[in-house]
């Protein structure tokens, strides 16, 4: 199995408005595939398209795991998936703010707004059609990656910049949140009923 390096933000790569793979089949395609879902597991990520490796071609590889899918009908679990000259639309004019990280931007992640339903379609490596419409976790990584292949990082699609942060940090402040939720609904339950009043919890401490 080749090594794959993957390009940081800040290579030209990533800017370029990716070529069509003129022969989906072709031995080369087939195993630039292969290296690619290996490193996307390696990662471990739920995507990654060509550019990012390097190649400006338009296609790229993802996975919906089970953890990852909102529960949503069409927020459908997928293994490892490659779409190839892929065409990805919205379906409805709706958009909602999900957290993206991106293997090219290490460390960060951030609110992004992406249409909630998309259609996509394209070919895998055998021709066969690959198409379906989607919600969810599903419909924001196939707009990331399809994104990937014009050259656009999640950043440029973001409207809010207060919602980004460094992984350990956002997952603190998460955290945090957590108990000063966990802490009102105390003050709440205290207010309303004294016998429930409870000594601080220490949850600053
Ligand atoms: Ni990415």
């Amino acid at each position: 199995m080749a090594v794959l390096k993957i390009a940081r933000m800040g290579h030209p790569v990533l800017l370029e408005r990716c070529r069509p793979v003129p022969d989906p089949g072709a031995p080369e395609i087939r195993r630039l595939v292969r290296d690619m879902i290996d490193k996307m597991e390696d990662a471990p990520g739920a995507g990654l398209a060509a550019p990012q490796v390097h190649v400006p071609l338009r296609l790229f590889v993802f996975r919906v795991q089970p953890h990852r899918s909102t529960g949503a009908l069409d927020d459908t679990v997928i293994g490892n998936t490659v779409v190839i000259n892929p065409v990805v639309e919205p379906v409805g004019q709706e958009k909602q703010l999900r957290w993206e990280g991106c293997l090219s931007i290490p460390g960060l992640h951030a609110a992004v707004p992406r249409f909630a339903r998309v259609r996509y379609s394209g070919v895998d490596c055998d021709g066969r059609p690959v198409a379906a419409e989607v919600s969810g976790f599903h419909a924001g990584v196939v707009q990331h990656e399809n994104d990937h292949l014009d050259g656009i990082l999640y950043l440029m699609r973001m409207t809010d910049f207060r919602q980004m942060g460094f992984n350990d940090e956002v997952a603190r402040a998460e955290e945090l949140a957590g108990r000063m939720e966990a802490i009102r609904a105390e003050w709440a339950a205290a207010e309303t009923d004294p016998a429930a009043r409870v000594p601080q919890t220490g949850a600053f401490g």
